[in-house]
């Protein structure tokens, strides 16, 4: 193996959960109370999920064992303040326990803030458009501040700002006509935007108020909008209020997190399907690793000289040889980048277990697997081969494959 493929000790090696879509029992958060609404978007409720929030330590086995040198998770607000100003100090030292363990098993852990769900009462004043909704999630992260104390070196303020502005988009149209945008996704809520850029600035403020040593960022969802010939003034545009904004509000941060999954492509009318004859995953995005290298690409040029983090990437796909496939893909185009300058400092992928996927179980992204009636996790080879990189801190050669693991097309 070429030595350039080799990664510094420093690089963060991981992978990614969230609170919502693991822990299960997560009933006074905003989305426990859209599962059960009338609302029918959403297949089946979380419930259980995979029952991390009593399953965590073996989860952080599981991941340590493999090879994985970092660990991302989320804290869940709804649970740290069940009601307005009312902090739950056994919950925060859940949270504590979760760091300590992780630390424990030689795993550093990057916390996230803010992973989609929000406490009901949150959501019933409003949501994030309503007033003084940045100084709320400040006081939250206030009383909070023990978690990251001592011990995290990363915390990531606010999961995917665009998609949460998105979904208040996708929310209010349900609620008033039932209705979506024919392809795509909507344009981003513009007050949710505005509220969350301000609420990344107070949380960054106050986690450095309390520890100066942790370093703040928030992570992106990267679309890679593609333009067909003649597009693109009309992919600019388009990409303004759904990504380019928040990126450009990462400058200046310590660092920046990267989440990509696919591309998507732009004709002089707007969105486009995917192409019928690419391959899709079970999400029904295209397959199309490389737009790893293309994000990492994208958010240096939005937000130069901010270091980046990739914190999500992955693929949801019941074939574990076409996780590995993805993955190589996706390495090597952000291997090339890191040639190329792109300044990357960790990569993390999503997801580490097969979690809730935001209305349904189908959609796999994890590296392990959770069995849905007794929780048993079972690493898949996948799991085996992306942890190795951890342990030897050599990036894997593009088609390079765990044993018996046929990545072929
Ligand atoms: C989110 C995850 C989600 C993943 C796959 C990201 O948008 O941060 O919560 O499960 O993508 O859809």
């Amino acid at each position: 193996m070429s030595s350039d493929r080799h990664l510094p000790g420093s690089f963060l090696w991981g992978a990614s959960t969230s609170a919502h879509q693991t822990e299960g029992g997560n009933t006074n958060s905003d989305w426990w109370a859209f599962e059960h609404s009338s609302i029918d978007v959403i297949k089946e409720p979380s419930g259980d999920a995979c029952d991390s929030y009593h399953r965590w330590p073996e989860d952080m086995d599981l991941l340590a064992e493999l090879g994985f040198t970092d660990y991302r998770f989320s804290i869940e607000w709804s649970r740290i303040e069940p009601a307005p100003g009312e902090f739950s100090r056994a919950t925060v030292a859940h949270y504590r326990r979760m760091v300590e363990g992780a630390l424990d098993r030689g795993l550093r852990p990057m916390v996230t803030l803010h992973h989609f769900t929000t406490p009901r009462w949150f959501m019933e004043r409003g949501g994030w458009a309503a007033a003084g909704s940045d100084e709320l999630f400040a006081r939250y992260v206030a009383a909070a501040s023990l978690v990251f104390a001592s011990g995290v070196d990363h915390v990531c303020t606010i999961n995917e700002p665009n998609m949460v502005a998105v979904m208040a988009a996708i929310q209010r149209a349900l609620t008033t006509d039932g209705s979506q945008s024919p392809v795509g996704l909507p344009l981003p809520d513009e007050a949710t935007t505005e509220a969350l850029i301000r609420a990344h600035a107070c949380a960054v403020e106050t986690v450095k108020s309390r520890a100066p040593h942790v370093r703040t960022g928030w992570s992106v969802a990267n679309q890679v909008y593609q333009a067909l010939p003649g597009a693109e003034d009309v992919a600019t545009a388009f990409r303004y209020p759904r990504e380019d904004v928040f990126l450009e509000a990462a400058r200046g941060d310590d660092w920046l997190g990267v989440q990509s999954y696919t591309r998507g492509l732009i004709g002089p009318d707007g969105p486009l399907p995917v192409p019928d004859d690419a391959e899709r995953t079970l999400t029904g995005w295209e397959y199309y690793p490389q737009a790893l290298g293309e994000a990492v690409r994208h958010c240096a040029a939005l937000a130069p000289g901010t270091p980046l983090i990739v914190t999500e990437n992955g693929i949801a796909t019941a074939d574990d040889a076409r996780r590995v496939h993805y993955t190589a893909g996706a390495l090597d185009s952000l291997t090339r980048a890191m040639h190329d300058g792109i300044d990357v400092r960790g990569y993390f992928h999503w997801s580490a277990l097969d979690n809730y996927e935001w209305g349904r179980y189908e959609p796999t992204f994890g590296l392990i697997a959770v069995d849905r009636e007794t929780f048993a996790r079972t690493p898949k080879p996948s799991a085996g081969w992306l942890g190795a990189v951890g342990r030897s801190r050599i990036l894997p050669a593009v088609g390079e494959s765990p044993a018996g693991v046929n990545t072929g097309c």
